[in-house]
């Protein structure tokens, strides 16, 4: 049985098409139950519906500054459809530790630096400024502080001499679908053995 997990997205979802993607590969050890998402019309919630995915929309407006009321309803609609592991992917939301604890261990996230450099935003502009020669992406478990926790894997690209910040970005991007398919997959298995 394939572990069941849900992406959990608020923009894009290029993460989230690769995860699709990878899970479709007979050994792949997981399945994208549900893509959710806090941002109503995000254009990765077109590209899950098209393939095939079921999708569900909970908006964080509703629920103001109570992030806590917004996450329970979250959580149950994770619950609902039975999921394993969550994959956040570009969702845009600090998390409570409540939800943290509810899905502690089970929750990944990628994130577009070399952790435990450049937690945050603005990444690649960071790398960029300090001069650094590469750059990547790490995932990791989620924990209760914002982009810490154990690390899964990383993967490294060089920095070149006329980098932009959207251009080094484009080139992580690519690893990052790589680097997050491959550390999904190796939780689920390592998950199903335990
Ligand atoms: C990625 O760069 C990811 O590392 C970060 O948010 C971005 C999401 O991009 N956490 P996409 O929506 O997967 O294209």
């Amino acid at each position: 049985m394939k572990t069941r997990v849900a992406v959990l997205i608020s923009g894009t979802g290029s993460n989230m098409a690769a995860l699709i993607d990878a899970s479709q590969g007979a050994d792949s050890g997981y399945e994208v139950a549900l893509v959710l998402c806090n941002v109503e019309g995000a254009g990765g919630l077109a590209i899950a519906a098209a393939k095939n995915v079921e999708t569900v929309t909970i908006p964080h407006k509703p629920f103001g500054k109570d992030r806590e009321a917004h996450e329970r309803v979250v959580d149950e609609a994770l619950r609902a459809a039975r999921i394993e592991v969550i994959a956040l992917a570009g969702y845009m939301r600090i998390l409570t530790p409540w939800l943290v604890r509810a899905w502690d261990g089970r929750m990944l996230n990628i994130h577009p630096s070399l952790l435990p450099l450049y937690p945050g935003l603005d990444t690649h502009a960071r790398a960029i400024a300090a001069g650094d020669a590469e750059a990547g992406c790490t995932v990791h478990l989620v924990t209760e502080g914002v982009d810490e926790g154990p690390i899964l894997g990383q993967a490294r690209v060089p920095i070149l001499a006329d980098d932009t910040p959207a251009s080094l970005a484009e080139r992580v991007k690519t690893a990052e679908h790589t680097l997050y398919s491959q550390m999904l997959g190796d939780f689920c298995k390592g998950l199903a053995r335990k």
